[in-house]
């Protein structure tokens, strides 16, 4: 085991938040899970980091980080119509959709650039452009720190939400993802409804719909309104796009005839919390090294030294002006350590 002790972080976070974990630990085999169970000089508070890309470090992290180094790709089985692929969870998300386009298994193309490793598809049921992680994950395996083996979940088991499953809560701390079988498709049912999709495979002149085209023109609209964290720190959404009922999106769209929203049910509808935000005024603003990105107000960031706790600090005034102006209250969607 190389264990170190006393280890910025900094490298380790999207957000380039610069604090210290007590220990870190990186886990390149899944036999290491086991022989970390049993070993009481460990200590038994324990923190799994994949890609660092949806956590805000507010303090120094006590106990024991492991770092998720777990990789390899195969395929389980397949008939005509799918192919199931096992992959580690600390493989890289985007290499594994372009692992995926090369071999014309489709399904993820939607979710190309997403940052962060496969461990994280299934804990927040990443999603973009029209398509949910949830709907190509067929199980999901994992050690279980307190029965002391790997236990496997099926996709019902997980029980997806909106940038939600079970391993936020009932198995938070309790499970490390091990891998994630993907039901993957051989012929490709293409998603391209959501609305810059089609804007942008007609301006990269695509004739022929494919895969690949899906998941390059993800990338080109990503990669024109989200910051890159390696030139400046940020962890995507800051914030869930929060649920409101018709009867108060109603009552708002009296004083906002432009207010979007998306239906989710017959009663209720979706706003985007990026849009909120933006109507606060927040979008471009800045303070010091913490700030709101000037192209997609859901992303907060950091433009060098920024703290933890000032990151956190500005988001709480964001989420204060949004319940004042608009009566809803938003959620934070990064992970608080
Ligand atoms: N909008 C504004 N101002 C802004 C940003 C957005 O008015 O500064 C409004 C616009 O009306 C725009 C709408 O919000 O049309 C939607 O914006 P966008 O397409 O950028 O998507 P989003 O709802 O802000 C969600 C996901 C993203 C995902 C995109 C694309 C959440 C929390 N975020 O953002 O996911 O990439 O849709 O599908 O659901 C992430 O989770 O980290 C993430 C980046």
């Amino acid at each position: 085991m190389q264990l170190q002790k006393n280890i910025s972080l900094k490298p380790y976070n999207t957000f380039g938040i610069d604090v210290p974990a007590e220990y870190l630990l990186p886990v390149d085999d899944t036999d290491l899970l086991a022989q970390i169970s049993e070993d009481a000089s460990l200590p038994q508070r324990r923190h799994v980091l994949g890609g660092g890309s949806n956590i805000l470090l507010t303090k120094p992290v006590e106990g024991l980080v492991l770092q998720n180094r777990l990789k390899g790709i195969s395929v389980d089985r397949e008939d005509k119509e799918h192919v199931w692929v096992k992959v580690s969870s600390g493989e890289i998300w985007h290499s594994f959709v372009l692992h995926a386009i090369e071999n014309h298994w489709a399904g993820i193309e939607n979710l190309a650039l997403i940052p962060g490793t496969v461990g994280a598809a299934p804990m927040q049921n990443i999603g973009a452009y029209g398509v949910e992680a949830r709907e190509t994950i067929d199980s999901v395996a994992g050690w279980h720190w307190e029965e002391k083996e790997f236990v496997t979940y099926s996709s019902a088991a997980c029980r997806f939400g909106y940038r939600d499953s079970i391993f936020k809560h009932e198995l938070r701390d309790k499970l490390f993802i091990s891998s994630v079988t993907f039901r993957l498709n051989k012929k490709p049912n293409y998603n391209t409804s959501y609305g810059a999709i089609e804007q942008e495979l007609q301006k990269m002149g695509v004739q022929e719909l494919s895969i690949k085209a899906i998941a390059d023109a993800v990338i080109s609209i990503r990669s024109s309104k989200l910051p890159d964290p390696k030139q400046i720190g940020n962890a995507g959404s800051f914030f869930k796009n929060p649920t409101i009922t018709i009867e108060h999106f109603e009552l708002l769209q009296t004083n906002y005839p432009h207010i979007p929203s998306y239906p989710v049910s017959e009663t209720m509808v979706k706003i985007p919390a990026g849009w909120l935000i933006e109507q606060c005024g927040w979008k471009g603003y800045r303070r010091d090294d913490t700030g709101v990105h000037e192209k997609q107000a859901l992303v907060l960031v950091n433009y060098g030294k920024a703290t933890g706790a000032e990151i956190w600090n500005l988001s709480g005034e964001i989420l204060r002006s949004v319940m004042e102006r608009f009566g809803i209250e938003l959620e934070r969607e990064v992970q608080v350590w």
